[in-house]
């Protein structure tokens, strides 16, 4: 479907958190991390790892459920990295920006 395109891999990725904005996410990335970050509404940050504890694919945003995507077996973490659906069975890692 289109919109598993539009939030592909590489269009998620993002310069800085200053190009997020309110109630969207992107990937970006810190040496040889990669960091899923989202903002609140009200302008509030919150970051975890990119990384899918599934397998260690990207996950990516998905804007529509305001979700965390992950493309390779379908895992889907809530925006604070919850798990919302599997095979991934922990949590996106909280990381510090
Ligand atoms: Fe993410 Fe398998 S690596 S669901």
């Amino acid at each position: 479907p289109k919109e598993f395109h539009k939030n592909g891999d590489s269009q998620s990725i993002v310069r800085s958190t200053n190009d997020i904005r309110p109630g969207e996410g992107g990937v970006i990335s810190r040496g040889d991390e990669r960091i899923a970050v989202c903002r609140d509404t009200d302008g509030t940050l919150h970051a975890v790892s990119a990384t899918c504890t599934h397998k260690g694919c990207t996950v990516t945003w998905n804007n529509a459920d305001c979700t965390w995507d992950c493309p390779c077996h379908g895992s889907i973490f809530a925006s604070n990295g919850a798990v919302i659906h599997g095979p991934a069975r922990k949590p996106l890692v909280p990381v510090e920006l």
